[in-house]
């Protein structure tokens, strides 16, 4: 189905900086090609640079060149994208700049119009305000806000108060681009699109849930905003947590912004709580050390660029997480995720429980797998489920083994472009659907958990526990569900 859009303009504050280079304008780009942007849509560029709208366009023409190699020499969507490209040099602690908007004619003719925030969080409480002092805070006028959004639950109860001033929560749009991942919205298809899944999706069946977001690269020059964050805060507070949610939830009664919403809040808020002494038992943290990745020495986290030894930011996670509802009750998520591992990959795993008795009581047959269902988010996006088969031939008797049914997305739909998650979400905003976008108080109820989990280690000397690069973490992360008498899926 193609979506029928009004034309509206986008702006991007920290128009000429990395997350607008390297994701939004190749997304913007995408859905200009696809045929998604209405003809006078416009995107123009913020930031405090002074710059023409040629050297803008230079500059995004250079971007797109490295970030979408289908782009160059394509001579049917360039043309057409560049004109809709242009720029407004405004400092964003300035709120007289903020008068360029209006000789720009931003949000003239009544258009929509989407101010994308992809600045410091610092900056949100300003740029709101000066916004609605030039009279850019019109109900259809919308503001994306880029994460972190704060570091506790009171620095973005601080942010929040700022932006909710001047913008009502319809207008605020906090992005998760784990949300827009189209294998995410797939779980929602697996779901409710189907009878399948839904009547087995509970503790009466299903023994544990396990979500990794395993990454190679390291913190990437990013050492100042990282070490501050740390990956509780910079992956679980937001992508892992909303993916727990997705999974967990009960089925909402229509797929709307707000009833969606309405189900994942009570997720988080029947997430127990991981304070005081069960931290150490649920949680384990971890920092890279130097190693190997794809055949190549990478470094450790201290010897980054602006490292600082005494640093205790741990680069790697992995905790219990306990639901407690009747639909999860006795059912661990286990949640990891980290920097500098073994193999880029996603993905959440439904490991069923055992059956009950088997008839297959040969020696081979002992050790009958369990049923998974394993949702692929990268790099490649496949769902599979594995079952038991009967390996064949008349003189193998009934030895059984586990065999998986898989469902490429790119084969069943003929090698169709997967988009990339802001192409999505962009789209959505502009299109002013919040669905998949989080709603205040889910991010409230996200750092309340995360906080506790927080507090429980700044109660400690311990250390994270060092890993060398291209492992999978320290050998504690193994160790978690082996407590339990389980395994982390092997990649
Ligand atoms: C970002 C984090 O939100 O997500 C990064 O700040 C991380 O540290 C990135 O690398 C991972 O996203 P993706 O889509 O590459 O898995």
């Amino acid at each position: 189905m193609k979506v029928s859009l009004k034309a509206c303009d986008v702006v991007i504050f920290g128009g000429g900086g990395d997350l607008a280079m390297r994701k939004l304008l190749p997304a913007l780009y995408h859905l200009d090609m696809d045929g998604l942007l209405a003809k006078d849509t416009r995107i123009i560029g913020a930031s405090r640079r002074d710059m023409s709208a040629k050297d803008y366009q230079e500059k995004v023409r250079e971007a797109l060149n490295e970030f979408v190699p289908t782009s160059v020499g394509d001579e049917k969507t360039w043309p057409r994208f560049k004109d809709r490209l242009s720029y407004v040099s405004v400092d964003a602690q300035q709120e007289s700049d903020f008068a360029r908007f209006n000789e720009h004619e931003v949000g003239s003719d009544d258009r929509d119009v989407v101010f994308y925030l992809a600045t410091s969080p610092d900056l949100f409480g300003s740029i709101c305000s000066s916004l609605a002092n030039h009279g850019l805070n019109q109900e259809r006028m919308r503001v994306v806000l880029e994460k972190p959004l704060g570091r506790d639950l009171m620095s973005s109860r601080a942010i929040n108060d700022e932006v909710t001033q001047n913008f009502g929560e319809k207008q605020i749009f906090r992005i998760d681009h784990y949300l827009g991942k189209e294998t995410v919205q797939n779980l929602l298809a697996i779901r409710f699109g189907n009878t399948l899944f839904e009547p087995l999706w509970d503790s009466a069946h299903i023994d544990n849930v396990q979500i990794t977001v395993s990454e190679t690269v390291g913190v990437e020059g990013r050492w100042g905003y990282y070490d501050k964050a740390g990956a509780l805060r910079d992956m679980v507070q937001n992508h892992l947590v909303q993916l727990l949610c997705l999974v967990a939830m009960e089925p909402p009664g229509r797929n709307d912004a707000d009833s969606v919403r309405d189900e994942k809040i009570k997720v988080l808020k029947a997430l127990r709580p991981i304070e005081g002494a069960n931290a150490y038992t649920k949680t384990v943290r971890g920092q890279y050390a130097k190693g190997m990745i794809n055949g190549k020495e990478v470094k450790g986290y201290f010897d980054e660029e602006g490292s600082n030894p005494e640093s205790r930011t741990e680069t790697f996670v992995a905790l219990r997480a306990d639901i407690d509802n009747w639909r999860w009750a006795g059912v661990p998520f286990y949640l990891r995720t980290g920097k500098r591992l073994g193999q880029r990959y996603s993905e959440i795993v439904i490991q069923y429980k055992s059956i009950p008795h088997s008839i297959f009581n040969d020696e081979s047959n002992r050790q009958l797998q369990r049923n998974q269902l394993i949702i692929r988010l990268q790099p490649e996006e496949k769902i599979s489920l594995t079952v038991m088969n009967k390996v064949p031939g008349a003189g193998e008797g009934m030895n059984l083994q586990p065999v998986d049914l898989n469902l490429s997305l790119s084969e069943a739909f003929n090698n169709k472009r997967s988009p990339e998650a802001y192409e999505r979400l962009l789209l959505d905003v502009m299109r002013n659907d919040a669905t998949l976008f989080m709603r205040y108080d889910e991010v409230e109820a996200a750092w309340k958990w995360v906080d506790g989990i927080m507090g429980a280690w700044s109660q400690t000397s311990e250390r994270p526990k060092e890993y060398a690069s291209g492992s999978w973490g320290p050998a504690a992360s193994m160790a978690l569900p082996i407590k339990d008498g389980r395994n982390w899926h092997d990649y």
